[in-house]
C-alpha cells in the first residue's frame, strides 16, 4: 500500500553521462510492481516522479534511475549512501504481466528504459514466445541499461539518433520490422510523448495488448491536483476525456489514449 516514508539509500553509481541510479531499501517497496513509480521530496519544489529500475520485493529494495535535468534531479542524483529519500510509494498502475506465449516486444527510449527493465526482470525469465528489446538514446553515451538486459540473457537492439552506437535512427524502425513479423505480438513502452505516440499509431491492428507508460509533469501524484492529465478516447463532439496519469497511469492500453494533443 503506498505510503510517505524514508527509504534508505544502499547503493548509488553513475550508469551514464549524467545518469545516476540509487537502490534504496524499505519494507513499503515490497510491493511495488514494474511501471510504479517513487514521488520523491526535493528541497524547495514539488515531489520528483521516477520509475523503478528494478524491484527486489524480497528485500524490498527499489532502483531509482535519474537523469540530471533540472533542480529536483540534480539533488537526487548527488544523495550518498547512508542518507535517506523522503518518497510516497509505490504509486500509479504498473504493467500488467505479459502473456508468456504472445512474441514480446519491449521499447524504451531515454529515461523511458528503466520500468522496461523492471518488467523483464520481473516476467522475462519465464517468458516463452521469442522477446525484442530495442533500447534508443541520442547518442551512445546515453544509451541505458544494455548490460543489465545482457546480463538477464537477452541482446537488446540498440539505436542512436546520431549513429554513434547500433542502428542510426530511432526505435521506430527496428519496432515496424518487428510488427511485420510479429503481427500476434504484444508490445510494452516507455519513452518520451512523441515516441509514444509514433509506437501507438504502429501498433494498431497488432493482436496482443499494447501498454504504454507516460511520463508526463506531476503535482501532486496521487490524484488530487489534476497536473497529470491527459486527454484519452472516447473522443466524442464535447472533445476527449482525461485520465490522471498519477493514479489512471503512468501505465495504460493503448486503446486508452487520444494522441491529438502531441
Ligand atoms: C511516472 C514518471 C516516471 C518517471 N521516471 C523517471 C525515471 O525513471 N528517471 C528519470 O530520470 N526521470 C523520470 N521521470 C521524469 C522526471 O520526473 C523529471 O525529469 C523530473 O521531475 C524533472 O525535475 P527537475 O526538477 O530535475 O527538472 P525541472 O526543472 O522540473 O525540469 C527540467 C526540464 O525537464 C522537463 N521535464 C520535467 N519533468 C518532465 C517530465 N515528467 N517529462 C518530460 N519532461 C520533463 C522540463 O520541461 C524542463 O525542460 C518520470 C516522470 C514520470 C511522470
Ligand atoms: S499529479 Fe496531481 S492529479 Fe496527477
Amino acid at each position: 500500500m503506498a505510503g510517505a516514508f524514508k527509504a534508505l539509500i544502499v547503493t548509488v553509481r553513475q550508469v551514464a553521462l549524467d545518469h545516476v541510479e540509487l537502490i534504496v531499501e524499505h519494507e513499503r517497496l515490497r510491493d511495488a510492481t514494474p511501471g510504479q513509480f517513487a514521488h520523491i521530496l526535493t528541497p524547495g519544489t514539488l515531489r520528483r516522479p521516477v520509475s523503478f529500475s528494478r524491484i527486489d520485493g524480497g528485500l524490498g529494495r527499489a532502483g531509482l534511475l535519474v537523469q540530471v535535468v533540472g533542480p529536483g534531479t540534480a539533488w537526487i542524483a548527488a544523495r550518498q549512501v547512508g542518507e535517506t529519500l523522503d518518497m510516497l510509494a509505490p504509486l500509479g498502475r504498473g504493467f500488467a504481466p505479459p502473456d508468456p506465449d504472445r512474441p514480446w516486444a519491449l521499447v524504451g527510449g531515454g529515461v523511458g528504459i528503466p520500468p522496461l527493465f523492471s518488467a523483464w526482470e520481473r516476467w522475462g525469465w519465464r517468458h516463452r514466445a521469442p522477446a525484442h528489446v530495442i533500447l534508443g538514446a541520442r547518442k551512445a553515451a546515453l544509451v541505458l541499461m544494455d548490460a543489465d538486459f545482457r546480463q538477464q540473457a537477452i541482446e537488446p537492439l540498440v539505436t542512436t539518433e546520431d549513429g554513434s552506437r547500433g542502428i542510426m535512427g530511432t526505435v521506430v524502425d527496428p519496432l515496424r520490422q518487428w510488427l511485420s513479423r510479429n503481427p500476434d505480438g504484444q508490445v510494452m513502452a516507455c519513452g518520451p510523448n512523441g515516441m509514444l505516440a509514433r509506437v501507438s499509431a504502429l501498433t494498431e491492428g497488432i493482436a496482443g495488448p499494447v501498454q504504454l507508460a507516460l511520463e508526463q509533469r506531476m503535482g501532486c501524484g496521487i490524484g488530487a491536483c489534476l497536473a497529470c492529465v491527459v486527454p484519452s478516447v472516447p473522443v466524442g463532439p464535447d472533445g476527449p476525456g482525461y485520465r490522471r496519469v498519477c493514479t489512471e497511469g503512468p501505465v495504460f492500453q493503448r486503446e486508452e489514449l487520444a494522441w491529438s494533443w502531441i
